[in-house]
C-alpha cells in the first residue's frame, strides 16, 4: 500500500500540555502546524493531573513567597541533579505562561482578592493553582483544546519512527560518545485510523509524549504513557538523560490486591490541607523522617512508605483526611474515587500505596527544547530539560509543558525563518519496510519492573529484571499501535534497567537497598544513547555540561 503523504514546519507529536501549547505558538507564530496523537485528543495525562500548577503570580502570591523561594524548594527536592540554570529560567517564565494559559480561556478556583493557592510536597509556600478542586489537567486541557480550534489535530494517529535525512556522519566526542548518524530528523512515519501508512515531511518534529508510567504494573497514568517519544528519540539516535528517576507518588488509591495499570491519584494537595499518613496500628508515618513531615518532597514519603509496607507486610497505609470538613466539595475527584470502593474520606482514612507517577528523566535537551538530533525537539515529560533532577517537585510538571512548549515553538519560528532545505529522507522511506524491533511481551515487562526496578531497588534484582527481558525478546514488526508500544516499552525497560544498574548510589526517587547513601560522585547526569547497533550504553556527565549539542 502506497503510504498518504502530508507536509508540516512543524509536526509535534501528543496532544497534552505541553504540545497544545508549543501547536498553538507556532501556529501564531505563522508555521504551518500538525498534531498526531496516538488516541483520543484527550487521553493523554495532562487531563489526569489533579493538584495544579506550582507558579508564584507577580499579584497574587502568599506573602513573602518569591520565584526564588520556588527555585530553592525545587533544587531542594531534585536531590542535586537538576540544572539550576534551567530550573531559574523555567519557574521566572511561569507567571506569562500561565498568563497566557489564561487567556487562551483556563478557569482557575478563585479566592477573595485572587486565585485559591495550595500546598504540596516539597513547598514551602501555598503556590500551586488549581482548577474545579482537583481536576486542574482536565481544565487545562479542556481550554488547550477549545483554544487549538484551527490547528490541525489528527487524532487516532500513531507516530512510528522518525524520518532522518542528511548525509550519515560521525559524531565523535560528543558527550564522550562515538558513532554515526543521519544528519537530521526530516518528519515522521505514522499509522493513521485504519491502520494505513503515511508520512509526514516536516523540517522540525516536536515530541511531547508524555512519560512511561505503564512500564511498571500500576501506575497513575492512563494506557497512553508507552514512552514512545523517548523510544522514537532513542532510535533516532538522540541522547537521553536520568532516565532511573522514575517517580512514585505516594498516594494512589489501594483499591485491593493486584491492581493493573491505572489507579486513581490522590492528590498531594489532601496532605497540603492537613491530612496525615498512618499505618493500620494508626502510627504517624512521617513524624521524624523530615522536616516538613506529610509535605516532605515525594521521593521522601514514598521511600517512607515502601519502608513501612516493607517492615508490616501491609498491603497499603492510611491517609487520615478526616479533618477536612469540606473534602466532597474541595476535592471531588478524589471523593468520586474513594465512594466507589466505599470509602467516605470524611469518616474513614483513605487506603494509599505509591504508584509508578512521573518520568524525571527522559530526551536531553536544552533550555529551548533542542535534541542532540537536529531538526527533533521534546517538551514536557519525554524531555528532560533540566528541571526536575532526581526527583520532580510536585506540581512543576504542568507549568514545564507550558514554558517549554511555548519555548521550543519559538525557537522553531527562528530556526525555520532562515533557510532551511529539507534533505531527502534517508531511511524508512515511502515504500521501504516497516521496521521489525525486539519486544518482549508486556504483562512480562511490567511485572519485571515492578519487582526488579521499583522502589527500593538492588543490583542483584536489577540484574535478574535484565536477563528476564533479555530472554524474552522477539523480533517483531512494529505495524499496529500495541507493536508500537510494547516495542518502546521494551526499550525503555532496557534502557532504565542500564541507568539504574550503573547509578552505585540512591539519591532521589532512585532508592538502591545495597547502596542507600547518597554518593557525592554520583552527582552527575547519567548520559544514555543507543548505539547504532542497538546497544544502550550510558555515560555519565556533570552537571556544568548544560544543553546539547
Ligand atoms: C498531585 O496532585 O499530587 C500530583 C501533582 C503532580 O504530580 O505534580
Amino acid at each position: 500500500m502506497n503510504p498518504w503523504q502530508a507536509d508540516a514546519d512543524l509536526v509535534v507529536i501528543g496532544s497534552g500540555v505541553a504540545g497544545l501549547t508549543a501547536a498553538l505558538e507556532a501556529s501564531e507564530l505563522g508555521l504551518r502546524v500538525l498534531v498526531v496523537t496516538k488516541d483520543a485528543r484527550d487521553a493523554g495525562s495532562t487531563r489526569w493531573a489533579q493538584g495544579g500548577i506550582a507558579v508564584v503570580l507577580e499579584d497574587g502570591h502568599e506573602p513573602g513567597d518569591s520565584v526564588r523561594k520556588h527555585v530553592a524548594d525545587t533544587l531542594a527536592a531534585a536531590g542535586g541533579l537538576a540544572d539550576p540554570e534551567s530550573v531559574a529560567t523555567i519557574l521566572a517564565d511561569g507567571p506569562a505562561a500561565v498568563a497566557q494559559l489564561r487567556r487562551r480561556g483556563a478557569v482557575f478556583d478563585p479566592a477573595p482578592g485572587g486565585l485559591a493557592l495550595t500546598r504540596e510536597g516539597g513547598h514551602t509556600a501555598f503556590r500551586v493553582v488549581h482548577a474545579g478542586g482537583d481536576a486542574t489537567g482536565a481544565e487545562v486541557q479542556r481550554a488547550l483544546l477549545a483554544a487549538a480550534g484551527e490547528v490541525p489535530i489528527l487524532a487516532e494517529h500513531l507516530a512510528v519512527q522518525v524520518l532522518l535525512g542528511g548525509g550519515e556522519q560521525p559524531v565523535s566526542g560528543e558527550y564522550g560518545y562515538s558513532h554515526t548518524r543521519h544528519s537530521q530528523a526530516v518528519g515522521v512515519r505514522v499509522l493513521d485510523e485504519r491502520g494505513h501508512p503515511g508520512i509526514v515531511h516536516a523540517p522540525a518534529v516536536l515530541l511531547a509524549t508524555g512519560g512511561y508510567g505503564q512500564l511498571f504494573a500500576s501506575t497513575t497514568n492512563p494506557d497512553t504513557a508507552t514512552g514512545d517519544g523517548l523510544a522514537l528519540a532513542l532510535r533516532a539516535g538522540a541522547v537521553a538523560a536520568d532516565l532511573e528517576f522514575v517517580q512514585f507518588h505516594p498516594t494512589v488509591l489501594y483499591t485491593g490486591p493486584g491492581a493493573r495499570g491505572r489507579r486513581p491519584l490522590v492528590t498531594e494537595a489532601v496532605r497540603g490541607h492537613g491530612a496525615v499518613l498512618v499505618d493500620g496500628a494508626g502510627r504517624r508515618v512521617m513524624t521524624g523522617v523530615h522536616p516538613l513531615a506529610d509535605l516532605a518532597p515525594r521521593d521522601v514519603v514514598s521511600a517512607a512508605i515502601a519502608r513501612r509496607l516493607a517492615a508490616s507486610g501491609a498491603p497499603c497505609v492510611y491517609l487520615d483526611a478526616t479533618g477536612i470538613a469540606d473534602f466532597p466539595t474541595r476535592f471531588p475527584t478524589v471523593h468520586a474515587a474513594c465512594a466507589a470502593i466505599g470509602v467516605d474520606p470524611v469518616r474513614d482514612p483513605i487506603p494509599v500505596s505509591p504508584a509508578a507517577h512521573y518520568s524525571c528523566g527522559g530526551v536531553l535537551t536544552d533550555p529551548a527544547g533542542r535534541t542532540t538530533v537536529p531538526g527533533l525537539y521534546a517538551a514536557g515529560e519525554v524531555a528532560r530539560s533540566g528541571l526536575h533532577g532526581a526527583n520532580r517537585l510536585a506540581s512543576n510538571s504542568l507549568l514545564e509543558g507550558l514554558v517549554m512548549g511555548r519555548r521550543a515553538a519559538s525557537v522553531v519560528a527562528a530556526e525555520l525563518a532562515g533557510p532551511r532545505p529539507l534533505p531527502p529522507v534517508h531511511r524508512a522511506g515511502p515504500g521501504s519496510g516497516w521496521p521489525v524491533f525486539p519486544v518482549a511481551d508486556r504483562d512480562l515487562v511490567q511485572r519485571t519492573m515492578s519487582w526488579g526496578a521499583a522502589i527500593g531497588r538492588d543490583g542483584a534484582g536489577l540484574a535478574a529484571a535484565s536477563d528476564a527481558i533479555e530472554s524474552a525478546l522477539l523480533p517483531r514488526p512494529v505495524i499496529d499501535r500495541a507493536g508500537v508500544e510494547d516495542a518502546a516499552l521494551t526499550l525503555i525497560a532496557q534502557a532504565v534497567l542500564v541507568a539504574a544498574g550503573t547509578r552505585t548510589e540512591s539519591r532521589g526517587c532512585h532508592v538502591r537497598t545495597d547502596f542507600p547513601e547518597t554518593d557525592d560522585t554520583y552527582q552527575r547526569r547519567s548520559l544514555l544513547v543507543r548505539l547504532v547497533d542497538g546497544e544502550l550504553t550510558v555515560r555519565p556527565a556533570e552537571l556544568t555540561q548544560v544543553g546539547a549539542a
